[in-house]
């Protein structure tokens, strides 16, 4: 075999709150909408970060950018990729802005910080049309009372790994 995985300067496996179902939709939402920029609002210990931030070594067009509140939260290795702040300050807004402005294709935010309806409705209007935004916990931290930002946009989630996605027109 030509890849030597024991080569990666990460080694698995850090803790996430994500289940291996909804780790595979992420993967296969990426490859079905050619998804170039994965952006995660609360990074915690940074288990989803890893995937997204590994799969970077095989496909270079393809960038990851958390965003986390709490500095020592998170794997330090995982740093390079991290943006420490609160999600909800124009400073971290707008340099989410600039880099799914940036991308080269669609974005998929993914809303897993704190305040799940205050993230939905700050960061679903700067996503541009053809990106993606999911939320985690659904049911749990996020209802169907909150949707109102995406509830006119196409569902694109993942109803069998309970994760709801939603494409911007
Ligand atoms: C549920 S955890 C994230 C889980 C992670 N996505 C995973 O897959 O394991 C929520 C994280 O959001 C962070 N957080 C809470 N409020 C935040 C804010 N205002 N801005 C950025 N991050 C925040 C918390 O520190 C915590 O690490």
């Amino acid at each position: 075999m030509g890849l030597d995985l024991y080569k990666l300067p990460i080694t698995p496996f850090l803790h996430t709150a994500h289940t291996w179902s909804q780790v595979a939709a992420y993967f296969d939402a990426i490859g079905k909408w050619g998804v170039t920029l994965f952006v995660e609002i609360g990074v915690d210990k940074g288990g989803l970060a890893a995937f997204m931030w590994a799969r970077q070594t095989f496909h270079p067009e393809f960038n990851y950018l958390g965003v986390e509140l709490h500095t020592h939260v998170v794997d330090p290795r995982l740093n390079a990729c991290v943006l420490y702040g609160d999600a909800f300050s124009d400073h971290i807004i707008d340099v989410v802005r600039s880099a799914v402005n940036k991308s080269s294709g669609p974005c998929l935010l993914l809303c897993d910080n704190g305040n799940k309806p205050r993230e939905l409705a700050t960061y679903a209007p700067i996503i541009r049309s053809g990106d993606i935004v999911a939320v985690h916990d659904y049911g749990v931290e996020i209802h169907q009372k909150d949707l109102g930002p995406v509830l006119s946009w196409e569902f694109v989630g993942y109803l069998e790994a309970d994760l709801p996605m939603w494409k911007k027109p």
